[in-house]
Formats: structure tokens, sequence, C-alpha cells
């Protein structure tokens, strides 16, 4: 496997050291006490590829932030040159040339009535405004909603409102609920809900959640399941969905956080089926993972509604960082690499062949299901224990994917080309065959 000279990072002069440290003071996300992250300890990325302080060389199919990969000298040059100029502006007192840049720019690739955008660091954070945003403007038509309609196994982040969404046990907290929320179970298991034959079920799961109860505020959905189990909705769902919301009077709110911005093989996955939110929250791939930042884009007619608001006249949130100039730089260069480059149809093609390759392994290594779109592909396998098994020989191969449970899955950068799908493809052989 190939070495890079790891001496170029900073951290990694004494991997020991660095192990030893991040063991004693790191606090790590999401990850059980005795589970030691610092086993892989990254130093080094360019194009698609990653080296550990080690040396040891990976293809990256785990950062799903990193939409133009790794090191990009476009990203970096624009980061650097804000920064040297300006480098804050709190946006509650004065504003900057790239704000409203960027929100053109957003806007320019959703219709027109989508046009107004709010800047955050995270999707966690946009969930929490996009709630709240929703709750003002019932509260201004006079309707004083609250209740919110979502998949059990959604997943709209991890602050106390994001993830009072979800019904997902981790997600489980000690505090009291800030709204009410009514959750879908999904009619039909994870490998058979992508077909057409599930959609008047799901479709009648939704209608039912909406009906019953006080009328809903928002229905709120991920067009694909990410933390949920990696699973791929039925075609049309997102349409009929609309429609529900259109009748009930409900605002549609799509989380486009890991969708967005050239993933499942469209700027937003939303737009595979026409289908126009009220409000739609992006994250990750904004910042192409060189910067923290989020945005709630929302339709002009509930922005005007703000006027309303008996305290300011307008909106009451926002963070200190929000719309942070390196933030917007990165993110603008972010959307010229994958505009230039046309990633979302390169994800869709290179998704393609991939899904092709990974197939072949069902009914191997406890693979059960292989699904995808775009550049998400997903192994469900017979239990998370054959999921760390299998994860663990891909590592030991040279190629890192994420694990859920017992998922599986690959998001490589966008800008990764078929020779790197070839090599990855091919390590995942390799790797598969070690487990018979
Ligand atoms: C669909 C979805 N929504 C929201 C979030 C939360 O985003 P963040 O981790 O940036 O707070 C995530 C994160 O994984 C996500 O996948």
């Amino acid at each position: 496997m190939d070495t890079v000279d790891v001496v170029t990072s900073n951290v990694a002069s004494d991997p020991a050291l660095a192990r030893s440290r991040d063991r004693r003071y790191v606090w790590h996300t999401w990850t059980p006490l005795e589970a030691d992250r610092s086993e892989l300890m990254l130093s080094y990325g360019r194009g698609y590829r990653v080296w550990d302080v080690d040396g040891r060389e990976y293809i990256d199919a785990s950062g799903l932030n990193a939409v133009c990969g790794y090191g990009h000298p476009d990203v970096f040059g624009a980061i650097s040159n804000q920064l040297s100029r300006l480098h804050h502006v709190d946006i509650s007192v004065a504003s900057h040339e790239l704000l409203g840049l960027l929100a053109e720019r957003i806007a320019s690739y959703l219709p027109e009535r989508l046009s107004r955008t709010l800047f955050v660091n995270s999707g966690s954070e946009g969930f929490d405004a996009a709630i709240l945003i929703a709750a003002a403007y019932s509260s201004y038509l006079g309707a004083e909603r609250t209740r919110i309609v979502t998949f059990a196994r959604g997943y709209h982040g991890s602050t106390v409102m994001s993830r009072t969404l979800s019904g997902l046990p981790p997600t489980g907290h000690w505090l009291r609920d800030p709204v009410p929320v009514t959750h879908v179970e999904l009619p039909v298991g994870s490998s058979a809900l992508r077909r057409p034959e599930s959609l008047p079920l799901l479709t009648a799961a939704f209608e039912h959640a909406i009906n019953v109860g006080e009328p809903p505020l928002a229905v709120v959905v991920e067009p694909f399941l990410n933390v949920g189990g990696g699973i791929v909705l039925p075609p049309g769902f997102l349409q009929s969905v609309r429609k529900l919301c259109d009748l009930a009077g409900a605002l549609l709110i799509v989380d486009e956080v890991f969708t967005g911005y050239g993933r499942t093989g469209r700027m937003f996955a939303c737009q595979r089926e026409d289908v126009v939110p009220d409000i739609l929250v992006s994250s990750k791939g904004l910042g192409g993972g060189y910067a923290a930042i989020g945005a709630v884009t929302v339709q002009q007619r509930i922005y005007e509604t703000f006027g309303k608001d008996p305290v300011i006249g307008g909106l009451r949130y926002g963070h200190t960082t929000s719309g942070h100039p390196a933030a917007c730089a990165a993110a603008l260069a972010t959307l010229d690499i994958i505009d230039a480059e046309q990633l979302a149809e390169r994800a869709e093609r290179l998704g393609g062949i991939l899904l092709g390759r990974l197939a072949a392994h069902v009914g191997v290594a406890d693979v059960v299901d292989v699904r995808g779109l775009g550049l998400v592909l997903v192994l469900e396998t017979a239990s998370a224990q054959a999921a760390g098994r299998l994860n663990a020989s891909l590592a030991a191969h040279g190629v890192l994917f994420r694990q859920q449970g017992q998922v599986l899955m690959a998001v490589p950068p966008l800008i990764i080309d078929e020779e790197g799908i070839t090599a990855m493809a091919d390590r995942f052989d390799r790797a598969a065959a070690t487990l018979g």
C-alpha cells in the first residue's frame, strides 16, 4: 500500500503520544466509553484518499462531508484569501459580500419561491431553526400549531429540539420534549421499502399520522433515511407527502443535510421528484467538510410573515458565527467545484457502477441486501457483529466505510473517478473474501 511522508502533517511526529493524549483528554461524539477512536488516527488527506499517523493509506468512503475531496487547492485558496481580508462579521449587526453571493447561489439551484436562506453552523442547528420558524409562521397566521409528523427512524440532529424529532433509541434524552411528535413506523422492512409497491403503504401510514390528532404544524422527512439504516424510500414518496401536507395545511420540511449538494445524483434529492418543500435544511456537503456551515432555505412567503413578530418584527434566532466569512468562502468554492465538475451527474454514474460491483456480494460475508442512491451505497448485513467484522476487514484492506448498526455505508468524495471506484471495489472484494 502507498505511504506518504507523514511529517507533512503536524500531528504525526509521535503517534503513540498522540493516541495516549486522545485517550486521556478527548470525549468523542457518539462513542461508547470502552471504544478507542484513536486506533484510527488520521493525519493527511488528498483527493479521495487519507493517511493515518502511521503512514497507512486508505480510500475514504466514510467522510461524507468531503464532497470535493481532501486538500483541494481552490477551497484552500478561497478560505485563506477570505481569512486574510476579513475573518469575522456578526451578521446580526452588519453584512459581508459572500453572504449574498452564497444565498443567491443556493437559490439558483431551487425553484424561485424557495429563495430566502438563514445560515447556521450544522444540520442540527438547522433543524432547531426550522422548527422555530415553522411554529412562528403558524402563530403569525393565527393557527398556533406545534405537532410534527416524521419517520420514527428519521434523524435530524443531536440538539434537544432536533433529537426530539427522532424515534431512534440513541436520540432519547432526559429532558421534557419541546414539541409533540408523531412518529411513523416503516410499514415494511428496510430492503422492501424502496420497491414501488411500498408507496401506498408508506403514504397511508403518513396520512394516518397526519389526520389523527391535532392538526400538524409540519411533516419533516429525509429523502433517504441515513442514520435510521441507510433506507431508500419508494419513488413518488416525496410527491405523496407534499400532497398530504397541502391537504392538511401543514408545512413540508425536507432534510437535505445528508442528501444535498450532489450526493444522490441530483443537486438536491427532492429534485428527483420535482417536489418543492416549504423549508429545506442543508449542511454537510455545503462546506465540503472544509468549514462548519448549514443553511435553512424557506419560501419567501414564510419569510415575509416575520414582520409580524411582536418583539423585534423579524427572526429572533442566530449565532455569532452564523454566516462566517471563511465558511461562506469554503461553500462558494465547493459549489464552484460541484458545478464545474458536474459532481451530481458523476455521483449518479459512478454510484451505478459501484452498486453493480457491491451487489455481487449479497449472500457473502453475511451481506443480506445492497442498495444505493447516487454515491450512497448501503450494505445491510445479518447483524451488527457481522457489519463490524466486515468493516474491520475493509479497514485492514485500505478502505474506510461507515458502520451504523448492521449496516455499512460507502459515501466517497464525489470527485472520485472510475479508477478510484474500481480500486475501492477491488479492495472490497479482497476484504470480503477473507470472511468467506
Ligand atoms: C439527515 C440528517 N439530518 C441532520 C443531521 C445532523 O447534522 P449535524 O451532524 O451537522 O448536526 C444529520 C447528521 O448526520 C443527518 O444525516
